[in-house]
């Protein structure tokens, strides 16, 4: 088939279509590569890729300075540390849960790195004992990008980083 003809296929693919030819590929990817950081490179990059994503990435936890560190990620440059309880990374670090913004202006202190982004959803990443470790970040130019389609299957995503630890 002629790449006109991939894009075409995949533009008239639902966004549930597309998450679920993606999640049997990442697996496979992931699937025999222990190293986290090569793992987040690769789901970064698949997820980015596949939807065109303003920005798509993660950022570590670190405990012991309850800060979140930019980790692999692709788009435009970020701000490299975010504290716990800050922005929507650092919300959805400390109230444990997925967060999906509508509209960044009206998310009180969210972290703008980029004025393009409108909207925004973060997945915390566990460990196995239920400890985050790290936050996927996703970020659209579109206002209201994300709904709980995404927010499940982003979830899935990420449980495969947890099955690592
Ligand atoms: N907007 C995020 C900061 C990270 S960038 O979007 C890549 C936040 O409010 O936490």
């Amino acid at each position: 088939m002629s790449r006109g003809g991939r894009l075409e296929g995949s533009l008239n693919m639902t966004k549930n279509e597309k998450y679920s030819q993606l999640l049997p590929q990442i697996k496979s990817v992931v699937a025999d590569e222990p190293d986290m950081i090569a793992c987040m490179a690769n789901i970064a990059s698949m997820l980015h890729e596949t939807f065109h994503f303003w920005w798509t990435g993660f950022y570590r936890a670190v405990i012991q300075s309850e800060e979140l560190v930019l980790g692999p990620f692709q788009g435009p440059m970020a701000c490299t540390r975010i504290r716990k309880g800050r922005g929507v990374c650092g919300t959805a670090w400390e109230q444990n849960r997925t967060v999906i913004v509508e509209d960044v202006e009206l998310f009180p202190g969210h972290i703008a790195c980029s004025s393009a982004s409108r909207s925004e959803i973060v997945v915390p990443v566990h460990d196995h004992a239920g400890i985050v470790i790290a936050v996927l970040d996703i970020d659209s130019e579109h206002i209201a990008h994300f709904d709980v389609t995404d927010q499940v299957w982003l979830e899935q995503i990420t449980q495969l980083l947890t099955d690592k630890t």
